[in-house]
């Protein structure tokens, strides 16, 4: 197992070319999503919604948001993720979720727990809770990068578009979301100039990331 997570994350890399029209495997696809709705959050709050788009007109559309440089990836790439963060988080969020635990575990919603959680919430001003919605997304992103080396899917994390542009193309603010990062997960294409033999990884020391105190 540790040399399987050693080998994934050594294996990955951000691939910059995808092969237009590869279609990777639908099953690890599903496994991806299964894994990324099992995702921790802070107090469960859970505030995050997936899109994955793998219809070619509309990968197309999305990529007018994505900067130039990453247009090729969303059309070219078999499934495009984009990863939301809600947009409102308060006491009906939070007591979904009680509501959730009570039916899951059993036993009534926690009151004391909806009045613990939601203060929690409410002491952030509205900027601080998107910002904190946004770090609970990144959570969710980083698994996704991991869970695609594990899987052996080439993938590359897409910072790159303008959620300005790509929130009305998906009418995100009716629903109360807004769009974060994203991932394009595809087959390389021979042409990539990314692929690790060409663009050996590039780490700090260890020493100089991590500092250990026995
Ligand atoms: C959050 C995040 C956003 C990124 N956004 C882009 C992007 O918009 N376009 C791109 O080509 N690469 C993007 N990258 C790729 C990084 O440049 C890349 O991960 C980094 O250089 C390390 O290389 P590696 O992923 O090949 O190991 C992004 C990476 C991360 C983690």
């Amino acid at each position: 197992m540790i040399t399987t997570l050693q080998q994934a994350q050594a294996s990955r890399y951000s691939t910059k070319v995808f092969e237009a029209g590869a279609q990777v495997d639908p099953d690890k696809i599903d496994a991806l999503i299964d894994t990324l709705c099992l995702a921790p959050t802070s107090i469960n709050s859970q505030p995050w919604h997936l899109y994955v788009i793998s219809n070619d007109e509309e990968k197309a559309r999305l990529a007018e948001a994505a900067w130039d440089n990453n247009k090729p990836k969303f059309a070219d790439g078999s499934h495009l993720f984009l990863f939301c963060a809600k947009t409102e988080f308060g006491e009906a969020e939070v007591r979904a979720i009680e509501q959730m635990v009570a039916q899951v575990r059993g036993g009534e919603v926690d009151e004391a727990r909806v009045a613990m959680m939601t203060n929690y919430v409410n002491a952030m001003s509205p900027a601080e809770r998107q910002e904190w919605m946004k770090r609970q997304v990144y959570l969710v992103f980083g698994q996704f990068l991991l869970s695609c080396a594990l899987l052996d899917l080439d993938s590359c994390p897409v910072e790159g578009f303008l959620p300005e542009q790509m929130d009305p193309l998906l009418d995100l603010q009716a629903k109360g979301l807004t769009s974060v990062v994203a991932g394009v997960v595809g087959q390389r294409s021979e042409t990539d100039f990314n692929t690790l033999d060409k663009a050996a990884k590039v780490r700090f020391a260890r020493p100089q990331m991590v500092t250990e105190i026995r």
